[in-house]
């Protein structure tokens, strides 16, 4: 049954979405939802752990959340950079190890520091590997992977591009949740996602609980995983000697 998910997942992804409407319906500013988010985010991170979650990968500012008022870009800049001082403690702690996988060039200095400070703190942990997606499009890693592999004159295969890939670190995601409503993938992971299952919750990311996350995981459970075989081909083989006894 190799194929079917009797059990958990062990890689989950999550587009943390809603923030603006949870804040937005109790008349505060967008930047207090993405505060709060940040609070959803250290209950999941520790809901993982309990659950012996192996991998955590969190979308937290896109490729294209550059386009969004300056002043909302500002205060995410200034949350990540104040979130890392407030949490790598006790990330360090929980024994959870921190990689920010985007592109990096275009974050100011003391944001790129912070995050080279945080991944440094956390290296050695292994309990749960937290990917924190800052800067990411889906788009931009198979771009940059292509552009790697071309630099060296490599061909590019699908196994030279997947091992180029900004999550390489990390098997590709079992399940895939959406927080907010919304059904759509919005350049998250596009090169993993092949065969994850998707599950999307109308829960606003501040909201998301460990009820939630269990309502998530239970839908998996429940899932036919048959990456392009039969049904037939992943029922367990008849046990002979069982066969035989009765
Ligand atoms: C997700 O919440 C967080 C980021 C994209 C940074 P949103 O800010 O997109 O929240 P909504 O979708 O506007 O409610
Ligand atoms: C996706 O949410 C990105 C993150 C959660 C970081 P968006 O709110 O930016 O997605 P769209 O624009 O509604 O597709
Ligand atoms: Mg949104």
């Amino acid at each position: 049954m190799a194929n079917q998910t009797s059990a958990g997942p062990s890689h989950i992804a999550i587009v943390m979405d809603g923030n603006g409407r949870w804040a937005t319906r109790r008349f505060l500013p967008r930047i207090a939802g993405h505060k709060q988010g940040v609070d959803s985010l250290n209950r999941c991170v520790r809901a993982c752990i309990d659950r012996h979650i192996p991998v955590l990968t969190v979308f937290a500012f896109s490729s294209e959340n550059w386009n969004r008022p300056a002043d909302e870009v500002s205060g995410l800049m200034e949350l990540l950079a104040m979130s890392l001082a407030r949490e790598v403690p006790s990330l360090v702690s929980n024994g959870v190890q921190l990689r920010f996988v985007g592109e990096r060039q275009q974050l100011s200095e003391r944001v790129r520091e912070g995050l080279a400070q945080a991944e440094l703190s956390t290296a050695g942990n292994s309990r749960l590997i937290l990917n924190v997606c800052f800067n990411y499009g889906g788009r931009w890693d198979i771009a940059q992977a292509a552009q790697q592999l071309a630099s060296r004159g490599e061909p590019i295969t699908e196994q030279a591009l997947d091992r180029a890939m900004a999550l390489a670190h990390v098997p590709d995601p079992d399940l895939i949740i959406r927080t907010g409503g919304e059904q759509r993938i919005s350049n998250f992971l596009l090169w993993q996602a092949a065969y994850s299952e998707l599950h999307f919750s109308d829960k606003l990311w501040p909201e998301f609980d460990e009820a939630a996350l269990d309502e998530a995981i239970g839908a998996y459970r429940g899932r036919e995983r048959r990456f392009g075989k039969t049904s037939a081909q992943l029922a367990p083989a008849v046990d002979r000697h069982d066969t035989k006894a009765a």
